[in-house]
């Protein structure tokens, strides 16, 4: 039976087993999926260790995002931009690819909840690794411009500095957001996981379409009532979508099969 597991720390309270649990089932495909807790400095042995006892495949989540990346033989040019690693997989050969799936994991849910992506307008809140993961998959999906707007400006225009290459990308401090009119606003801060908020003009959701938070939680987040109260006929969603997406892409990368993500959101959704 092919073997995956998630590594973490902590790790206990990961959605991923379930997740590929319930993909495995979907798609009739029969493997083993656990989980891995390494000590902050352990995750290299841990990790060689595992492909060593026959693992194929495996998640990688905080805090060794980067220590995967530096791991991988290879790298998939979606986690160079990334400059991390969230899914290992042990090729024929017995080289390690590095890849990150957290952009495509965002691009399918906002695709599914709101359709195509080309043409749009968007809004990234916060410069740090969320945000990075996703600006090339989100340019490789059309939109028509990406503006970053993040508390320490400088780190928002770095991200801007980078990407420029690759598609129409722009930066601010939360104070100078440009008054152009954005299609889709994403939170990429964690502020939400504390009930807080970024501090930004409310008038960045007037005339805007969907506003997405890419935290979750049982209840709407802060976010998404703060963006429903700004205008209301704005729709919202959170990242438990993104979540499961990025899962989805995992398992196409190890599998070569796209599970549905539809269905186990609704299942994760009701157990949250
Ligand atoms: P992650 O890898 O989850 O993106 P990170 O690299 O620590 O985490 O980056 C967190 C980002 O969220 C940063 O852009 C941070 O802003 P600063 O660069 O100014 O620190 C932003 N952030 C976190 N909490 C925030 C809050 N309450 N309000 C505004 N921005 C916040």
């Amino acid at each position: 039976m092919d073997r995956y597991a998630v590594f973490g720390n902590p790790i206990e309270h990961s959605k991923s087993p379930l997740i590929h649990t319930l993909f495995a089932k979907q798609t009739q495909q029969v493997i083993e999926y656990g989980r891995q807790q390494p000590d902050a400095n352990g995750f290299n042995d841990a990790i060689n260790t595992f492909f060593i006892e026959g693992f194929i495949g495996a998640n990688v989540t905080s805090p060794f995002k980067l220590d995967a990346f530096r791991f991988a033989n290879e790298l998939t040019p979606r986690a160079k931009a990334a400059e991390a690693v969230n899914t290992l997989y042990k090729r024929q050969d017995g080289s390690i690819l590095g890849d990150n799936t957290d952009g495509a994991g965002l691009v399918q849910d906002l695709q599914r909840l709101w359709g195509e992506l080309n043409g749009k307008r968007l809004l990234l809140i916060g410069a740090g690794g969320a945000t990075r993961g996703v600006i090339l998959p989100l340019l490789t999906a059309k939109v028509q411009n990406i503006h970053i707007a993040n508390r320490t400006a400088s780190k928002a225009q770095q991200l801007a500095d980078r990407f420029k290459k690759e598609g129409a990308i722009t930066a601010s401090g939360f104070n100078d957001i440009p008054e152009i009119q954005f299609d889709l606003i994403v939170n990429c801060t964690s502020s939400s996981l504390d009930g807080g908020l970024p501090e930004i003009t409310p008038s960045i959701f007037t005339n805007a379409s969907y506003a997405y938070d890419m935290t979750y939680k049982a209840q709407a987040t802060s976010f998404m009532v703060w963006a429903e109260e700004c205008n209301p006929d704005i729709r919202t969603a959170d990242g438990l979508g993104m979540l499961v997406g990025q899962a989805a892409e995992s398992f196409y990368v190890w599998r070569n099969v796209r599970p549905k993500i539809e269905p186990i959101i609704e299942i994760v959704r009701e157990m949250l």
